[in-house]
């Protein structure tokens, strides 16, 4: 089999760059070792940059996320029994919306349904082969037959864990863990805040976000090798109200449905080209995800990706030859953003690390250039 452009994987980056390619004539076959199910149910973070939403829109992926995506104007910051409200609409006159990655997912499947584009879905043992000069991938398929495929081009959106990655030659490779992780929660409650809470506390970070006007979405600051077993839904309640708490509010309770401990990395590697093979979105990077940065991440990625890749069939490989050094600049700026938030809220160190976040947080409540290097970040950059 031969197409123009084979995608591994088919999480939010893989669909989309398709998705782009199909827009654009190019075609494109995607291979993707789990379940469509499974992709699909996949809980993730659900904050579309201003950027992204407009994308969406002009790509004829708007739908959906007009009625259900629920527009937000910014978010809290909180310290002990102080929430401050940073308004990004009042400071740089963007916002972001609140949009799970499972709808965004729901949304590219179905318009690819309506394509009749190519997937193979749990495909097995992918590899790419002869990235320099005729490229091709082998795969075995669901029903167990030996296949490949040649192109011109590769595109490894195969997430952290993807084979892709390890086709490119001398990687460098900039990477930092962090000691805790985050205890992520849904439950079947209203939420109790109209807009994103993050909330520094001595016992740990903890965050209230949502999924819809009768999803909420937790987090608690916990150790990376928190046993979850020792986290009953009685001791997730207190912990959220206590971290959470502020005078004159109450946090609704309601039933947990899922619970899981989220590792914390920041994660970078270069180059994001090799030959006719280039990397997007978590195969690339990894933050950490206070921010709300992975998702918004990959779709840069795709977006810058899909562009170049048009004009390269056209016989411009300016934009081809500038991608990897393109995309990272964005990625450096995400990075330090997430492992910005990030450091200022969660508890490490000494008391000596708690004074210095307290003061990181009271200034960037209070100082107007600091509230909006913040808005500017998190709302995100133009594509
Ligand atoms: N063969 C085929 N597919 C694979 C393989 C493989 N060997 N290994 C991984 N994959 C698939 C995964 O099953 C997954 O569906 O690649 C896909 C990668 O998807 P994501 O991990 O969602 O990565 P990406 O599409 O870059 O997502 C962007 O959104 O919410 C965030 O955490 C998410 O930050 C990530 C971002
Ligand atoms: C989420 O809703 O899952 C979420 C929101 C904001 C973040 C991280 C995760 O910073």
């Amino acid at each position: 089999m031969r197409t123009q452009v084979v995608i591994i994987g088919a999480g939010p980056a893989g669909l989309l760059l398709s998705h782009l390619l199909g827009l654009d004539g190019i075609d494109s076959v995607l291979l993707e070792r789990q379940t469509a199910e499974y992709v699909q149910a996949r809980i993730r973070a659900g904050i579309l940059e201003a950027g992204t939403v407009e994308l969406l829109r002009q790509v004829g992926l708007g739908d959906r996320l007009d009625v259900q995506g629920m527009e937000h104007r910014g978010i809290y910051l909180q310290s002990p029994g102080e929430r401050h409200h940073i308004d990004f609409t009042d400071l740089i006159g963007r916002s972001v919306t609140v949009y799970g990655q499972t709808e965004v997912t729901k949304d590219l499947m179905v318009a690819r349904e309506k394509a009749g584009r190519l997937a193979y879905y749990e495909a097995s043992d992918v590899a790419v082969h002869d990235v320099s000069e005729k490229p091709h991938v082998t795969f075995v398929d669901g029903d167990g037959t030996a296949r490949r495929i040649d192109a011109d081009v590769v595109v490894g959106c195969d997430g952290f864990h993807g084979p892709s990655r390890a086709s490119i030659p001398d990687p460098k490779v900039w990477e930092r863990t962090y000691p805790f992780a985050w205890l992520g929660v849904l439950a079947d409650v209203a939420p109790s805040t109209d807009e994103l809470i993050y909330a520094w506390h001595p016992d740990g970070f903890a965050m209230h976000s949502m999924r819809s006007p009768r999803v909420s979405r937790f987090y608690l600051q916990v150790a990376p090798d928190e046993d979850i077993e020792r986290w009953s839904d009685d001791r997730i309640w207190t912990a959220l109200s206590e971290r959470l708490g502020v005078d004159g509010w109450t946090l609704e309770t309601g039933t947990i449905t899922e619970k899981s401990v989220l590792p914390m990395r920041s994660f970078v590697t270069t180059p994001m080209r090799h030959g006719h093979l280039y990397l997007a979105g978590d195969a690339a990077h990894i933050v950490p995800p206070t921010g709300a940065k992975g998702l918004n991440l990959a779709v840069a990625d795709v977006a810058l990706l899909a562009r170049a890749l048009k004009a390269s069939f056209r016989g411009d490989d300016q934009l081809v030859d500038a991608y990897s050094e393109t995309a990272l600049r964005r990625v450096w700026r995400c990075t330090h953003f997430s492992w910005w938030m990030t450091s200022m809220l969660h508890r490490h160190g000494d008391d000596f690390d708690a004074q210095l976040q307290l003061s990181q947080l009271r200034r960037t409540v209070t100082s107007t250039a600091a509230k909006t290097e913040l808005a500017d970040n998190y709302a995100g950059l133009p594509l």
